[in-house]
């Protein structure tokens, strides 16, 4: 495809603290919430380090959501990563690879930041983030190519968002995502793809989807192209099919996970038992 057609505005209007980094195909957005600064050589900034790096090492995790944490309290780091649903296991760990080191890159000293490429989010905070509904930061990204029959095209996205909606929202706590097209006006398909991290229970999906569906019209009314993106879930859609059939979602991990936040024993902080403070918090 052109890269001209595919040219991305990047709307402030909606979004605070978002920054369009590198130039496509492959770009990089992200937000440092710029709230709160850790200082460097701290316990935060090592806990930190060593929790994002050990993120895509994690061969437990087969279905593109990560979501785990590393530290003791007050210094504890958490961290999200969430693949695209049609996106494959190496691309995958290797994009969830490259936007821990980017992330720290881009936001240096940052508490709390989150980023996106195409495949995959990532998120980290000082406080937990596991389960928790997140609509802000908030970025939408549109096509400018322009519709012709704008109304009977609205009306064939909102109808196909919705249905994505409902099933991403219906969808297991290791995936929460779907595909779908229509055909809309003047021969034109419309693809659309909606996902939420599945940590969120299908209510919150749903709201978070329905919120994000809202911005659409401020974003990219009349527009053949437009995405939403915020921590807990987005959406996309286009007039061309860019998304893979869906990957099946490989057989749950064998080992139920280990209590949420169980804390580590007390006065052990040698490497090894270090690294058994790494908690998975998904299941
Ligand atoms: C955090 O650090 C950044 C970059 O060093 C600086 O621009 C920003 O003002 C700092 N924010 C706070 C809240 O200290
Ligand atoms: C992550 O990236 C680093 C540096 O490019 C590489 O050495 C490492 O093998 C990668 N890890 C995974 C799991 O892809
Ligand atoms: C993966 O799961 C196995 C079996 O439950 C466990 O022993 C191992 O520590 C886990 N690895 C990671 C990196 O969590
Ligand atoms: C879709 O699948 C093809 C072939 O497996 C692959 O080359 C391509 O990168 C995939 N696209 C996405 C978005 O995963
Ligand atoms: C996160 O860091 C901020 C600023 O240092 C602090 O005020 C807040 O209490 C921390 N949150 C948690 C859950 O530790
Ligand atoms: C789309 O329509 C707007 C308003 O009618 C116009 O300003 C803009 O140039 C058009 N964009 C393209 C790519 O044709």
């Amino acid at each position: 495809m052109e890269s001209s057609r595919l040219l991305y505005l990047f709307l402030s209007v909606l979004i605070g603290l978002v920054a369009f980094t590198t130039a496509q195909p492959e770009f990089f957005l992200h937000s440092c919430y710029n709230t709160r600064n850790y200082t460097s050589n701290s316990v935060y900034q090592s806990n930190l380090n060593i929790l994002l790096s050990s993120l895509s090492s994690n061969i437990n995790i087969t279905y593109g959501f990560y979501s785990l944490s590393f530290g003791q309290d007050p210094d504890r780091a958490y961290a999200i990563a969430l693949c695209r649903g049609d996106v494959l296991l190496d691309d995958c760990r290797s994009c969830v690879n490259d936007s821990a080191r980017r992330i720290l890159q881009d936001c240096p000293n940052q508490k709390e930041a989150i980023g996106w490429y195409d495949n995959c989010m990532i998120r980290y905070s000082n406080k937990s983030i596991f389960g928790v509904m997140e609509d802000w930061p908030r970025l939408a990204l549109l096509n400018v190519n322009n519709v012709t029959s704008i109304d009977q095209f609205n009306q064939v996205l909102r109808t196909l968002m919705d249905r994505l909606r409902s099933e991403a929202s219906s969808g297991s706590s290791l995936r929460k995502f779907a595909t779908g097209e229509a055909p809309g006006p003047d021969f034109l398909t419309i693809y659309a793809l909606a996902q939420c991290t599945p940590d969120l229970s299908g209510q919150q999906c749903n709201d978070c989807l329905d919120q994000a569906a809202g911005y659409i019209p401020g974003c990219c009314n009349g527009k053949i192209g437009g995405r939403v993106v915020t921590p807990s879930c987005n959406l996309r859609y286009e007039i061309s099919r860019f998304y893979n059939s869906t990957v099946p979602l490989p057989s749950p991990p064998p080992q139920p996970t280990p209590p949420l936040f169980s804390p580590p024993p007390k006065g052990m902080r040698t490497h090894a038992i270090v690294v058994s403070q790494l908690i998975f918090l998904s299941f």
